[in-house]
């Protein structure tokens, strides 16, 4: 209420005028109110008691909700494919999602390479596999179904029933350690895809059995083993020793659909002389490379990286990187961070981070959904005493992720790129990364066929 305005009983009747007046003994001011009959002086002290009590309260509720939110509650910053690389698409709604399948179908891809290599893929997050309930997703050119058996390992199956083709995953009934069809309820066992019982039938055929694919559950993911040629693992994603003592907590995860080729994330990493032009502007200023593709030196990102395949012939397949990074504001420096970064295969990233504050990892996956769509999941793991640190690290993280999903989305893969000399990590990196192809390795024509219906 201001001062000097009139003041309303409930019959909405004037009853008196606000006033400033001056309590010198306590150096403060403070509010007075003139020709008030005691009733009405009762109602607005009581008001305004209660006012002020609202006041703290919505106060107190406010800072618990900020220390939920921000330190207690991991971050989920999921965004659709629409919602990200495409912001320079105008429009809203369906006439939006239309100008975005159009720029989707005019988009030249380029010569892309096979579009599954071969290696471990995450397909689910460990608290996504609920008891007794299978998972059915769709990966690699495949529909798979994902579930935890009786002793709490978990399978992998392809989803089709043999017998009349049934996805299990859908409707399917989790018994000891095998799926149950929900069609004629025969029953197929995780850990070798035979049938086991056929309720109708007192003999079991020795041949009934699905598709089993070998799994792993690491760091609070499940991978399945991809190989087009049906080999056996060579290696697996290592166990980060903290997410599995607890020592760090889950803080949150982004999750990005992208128009890509899977190649073209991880070389990322590789490709250094991107940081210093992508990601140069501060987060502050947002994703949209379109609108924001000018230097902004007074608060910006700078960044030095190396890209090396490993030396060990052990372990060929990881790909070595890494990163430091300064903020700066007017030229000081504000924060730092060195990131050791390690590329296990073609769909898993472990980066470790080494902050002012102290050490954070941070897991990235990506799992090919169709040929040209990369599901990408980024998983932070700190120190509860890091938690709100984490949680801005997320934010930065995604938007700086966006700026790439924007030029991957647009892009055309070359095959022979046009590179000079400094630009060698990204010639090692692709001849690293061909090791993942194989003689029988998917192409998009022939996916593509498949996916046609
Ligand atoms: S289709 Fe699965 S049991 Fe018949
Ligand atoms: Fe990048």
């Amino acid at each position: 209420m201001k001062i000097g305005s009139e003041i309303f009983t409930e019959s909405s009747a004037p009853v008196g005028k606000w006033k400033k007046s001056c309590d010198s003994a306590k150096g403060k001011y403070r509010l007075q109110t003139m020709e008030v009959n005691t009733h009405d002086w009762y109602t607005i002290t009581t008001a305004s008691l209660g006012s002020a009590a609202t006041l703290k309260y919505l106060t107190i509720a406010g800072v618990i909700y900020l220390i939920v939110k921000y330190l207690v509650i991991p971050l989920d910053w999921t965004k659709e494919m629409d919602e990200s690389g495409y912001s320079n698409v105008p429009g809203t709604g369906y006439r939006r999602l239309n100008q975005i399948d159009k720029v989707r179908r005019n988009r030249k891809i380029g010569d892309i390479p096979p579009v599954y290599p071969n290696g471990w893929f995450m397909l689910a997050e460990s608290h996504q596999i609920k008891k007794n309930t299978p998972l059915q997703v769709t990966a690699l050119g495949e529909n798979f179904a994902l579930f935890r058996g009786a002793d709490g390992q978990c399978h992998i199956l392809h989803a089709y029933c043999p017998h009349l083709g049934a996805n299990m995953a859908i409707g399917g009934r989790i018994v000891g350690d095998c799926i149950e069809c929900p069609f004629h309820k025969w029953q197929f066992n995780g850990y070798d895809g035979k049938c086991t019982h056929i309720p109708y039938s007192d003999k079991v055929p020795k041949f009934a059995e699905v598709k089993r694919y070998r799994s792993l559950e690491v760091n609070d993911m499940i991978f399945v083993w991809y190989h087009a040629e049906d080999e056996e693992p060579t290696w697996v994603p290592d166990e980060i020793p903290e997410i599995a003592s607890g020592k760090y907590f889950y803080r949150g995860r982004n999750e990005f659909k992208i128009n890509a080729h899977i190649q073209e994330i991880p070389e990322n990493g590789s490709d250094v002389w991107h940081f210093n032009a992508l990601h140069s502007t501060s987060v502050i200023f947002g994703s949209d490379i379109a609108a924001n593709n000018s230097d902004k030196k007074f608060f910006n990102h700078e960044w030095e990286s190396t890209w090396e395949p490993s030396t060990d012939p052990a372990m060929r397949h990881i790909g070595v990187s890494k990163l430091l990074h300064h903020v700066k504001v007017f030229g000081f420096v504000l924060g730092k961070l060195d990131i050791d970064i390690r590329q296990m295969g073609p769909g898993y990233v472990e980066l470790k981070f080494w902050t002012p504050l102290g050490r954070m990892v941070i897991t990235q996956t990506v799992t090919p959904i169709e040929p040209m769509i990369q599901k990408v999941v980024h998983r932070v793991y700190a120190p509860w005493t890091m938690a709100l640190y984490a949680t801005l690290m997320i934010i930065g993280e995604s938007i700086m992720v966006e700026r790439d999903i924007m030029v991957w989305n647009n892009k055309k893969y070359l095959e022979r790129p046009l590179l000079v000399k400094e630009d060698k990590a990204l010639a090692k990196y692709r001849r690293w990364f061909s090791q993942f192809y194989s003689e029988h390795s998917p192409t998009y024509s022939t996916t593509k066929k498949s996916l046609e219906w």
